[in-house]
């Protein structure tokens, strides 16, 4: 019998080789993508780590078009998006974050670093959605730790209207059981939006099958289809609003 498509789109991952520190070199980007397709996964969104400027954006984009040129023909495509560290500098140089979007849809994939400033990160989040008007989805929120990790801090970023994406190693426990546990409560409160990998190597793609089966029993199958697929199909359709807020 044929395995079941469960995910098509992985929004989240560090599948591009010799940028950060995901896939070392183009084998290991092969078998990242190798096992991505194994799982379901048609489309794969690399998010390499942009933090402080110090990503070299010329090598990024050299690296995306030697991978996406090896792969082209298979039965999986790879679109170019990055993950951004909320810090000072994106706040002294907003205007710059639209070239850094997830594959030209607008969005911005974002991770809120591991810190006590919460007011200044929930300030400077407002202003890039209100002021400067990015579309924002938050990576992973249920890892952030003592700052953002919380049932509350993440119930108050999706009445805000930013987009929650959690990660599958997160619903199975493998950050430790209070990350798992906060993803139970995101997930059962139907607080995400979408599920992805955040994949650095080719074993984080043995998970979703299992992630999924976790998100059903925590909530039900529609919802589970939504956060492994329907959405981030959506979302690179451009449409830009999923279900904002409530
Ligand atoms: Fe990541």
């Amino acid at each position: 019998m044929e395995r079941k498509v469960l995910v098509v789109v992985d929004l989240h991952s560090h599948v591009l080789f010799g940028i950060d520190d995901g896939a070392r070199n183009m084998e290991e980007s092969l078998e990242m993508i190798e096992a991505a397709e194994k799982a379901g996964i048609r489309t794969i969104v690399a998010t390499p780590h942009l933090k402080n400027y110090v990503l070299a954006p010329e090598k990024t984009h050299e690296n995306y078009r030697m991978l996406a040129e090896k792969i082209k023909g298979d039965n999986i495509g790879i679109i170019l998006g990055f993950e951004i560290m909320l810090n000072h500098l994106l706040e002294k140089a907003p205007d710059v974050l639209g070239k850094y979007d997830v594959g030209g849809t607008g969005y911005l994939l974002i991770e809120i670093p591991y810190t006590n400033y919460r007011e200044q990160s929930f300030k400077m989040l407002d202003d890039l959605l209100r002021q400067y008007n990015y579309r924002i989805i938050i990576a992973h929120p249920e890892r952030m730790g003592s700052g953002f990790g919380h049932k509350k801090a993440i119930s108050r970023l999706r009445k805000m209207g930013f987009l929650i994406q959690v990660n599958t190693g997160s619903i199975l426990g493998f950050y430790g059981e209070g990350t798992r546990k906060l993803a139970k409560y995101v997930i059962e409160n139907g607080l995400a939006d979408f599920v992805a990998s955040d994949a650095h190597r080719a074993e984080s793609y043995s998970w979703h099958e299992q992630a999924y089966a976790s998100v059903v029993k925590w909530s039900d199958e529609a919802y589970a289809e939504r956060l492994f697929r329907e959405n981030g199909r959506k979302l690179l359709g451009n449409k830009w609003f999923l279900y904002y807020g409530e």
